[in-house]
């Protein structure tokens, strides 16, 4: 793998991040471009972070061992951290405020009662908090020099914080999308998306796991 290619993959992924972004701010209704940029970093996240999460298991699948440091997946992995750290510090403005609790927390009228709704919104701030710390861990480790200050060993302990992250993505995105009322085919853009990472890490580790090995 050369350094350009490498250039190219991270271009890829920045001006495709934010040509996305950008198309979703200018077709927003106005006043709700932050709003909608916040949605949309989200769900970049999401699906970084699921493909993120699938090289493992592919790569299992081709060649019947684990891939080590693949740079595919790590270069995923930074702009999942991206997307992910730039709805970190949106969500904070469009979601922490007496309009967004009034509209979504204490004051919906929907399914369930604004106690659950409060309880719901508070874990899932909460869980956002440890996300974003686990973000930046694993974002430290996405070098080589990551890699050889701590030995494969440790670094790969370290990384595997990337399961309670997606756990807690998880657990995040059913709470909002909860509160939010997602129409049906996000909700089912959603499971899709984590059914696949579940089924084909599972897969993944059933393999290694498999007769002949240890
Ligand atoms: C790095 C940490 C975070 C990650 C990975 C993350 C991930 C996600 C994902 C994947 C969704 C999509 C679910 C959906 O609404 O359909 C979402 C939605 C949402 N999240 Fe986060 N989140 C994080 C931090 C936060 C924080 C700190 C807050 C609030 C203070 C927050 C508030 C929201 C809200 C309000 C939504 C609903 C959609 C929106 O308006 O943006 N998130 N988040």
């Amino acid at each position: 793998m050369t350094a350009m290619t490498r250039t190219r993959r991270h271009l890829v992924l920045a001006v495709g991040s934010a040509a996305i972004s950008v198309g979703a701010m200018a077709l927003a209704p106005a006043g709700q471009e932050l709003d909608r940029l916040s949605f949309v970093t989200a769900w970049l996240c999401l699906l970084l972070f699921a493909a993120t999460l699938l090289v493992g298991p592919l790569h299992v699948r081709r060649t019947g061992r684990l891939p080590g440091n693949h740079l595919f997946r790590r270069d995923l992995g930074i702009w999942c951290v991206i997307t992910g750290m730039v709805h970190f510090l949106l969500a904070f403005k469009v979601s922490m405020n007496l309009e967004y609790m009034e509209l979504y927390v204490r004051g919906a009228r929907q399914w369930p009662a604004p106690e659950v709704r409060e309880l719901m919104y508070r874990w899932a701030v909460l869980g956002s908090l440890l996300i974003a710390a686990l973000f930046v861990l694993l974002l430290a480790l996405s070098n080589n020099f990551a890699i050889r200050l701590l030995g494969n060993r440790w670094w790969k302990r370290l990384q595997r914080a990337s399961y309670p992250a997606f756990a807690l993505t998880v657990g995040h995105s059913i709470a909002f999308q909860i509160l939010e009322v997602r129409s049906a085919w996000l909700v089912a853009a959603f499971v899709i998306i984590t059914v696949a990472v579940v089924v084909a890490q599972y897969a993944g580790h059933a393999r290694l796991r498999g007769p002949g090995r240890t």
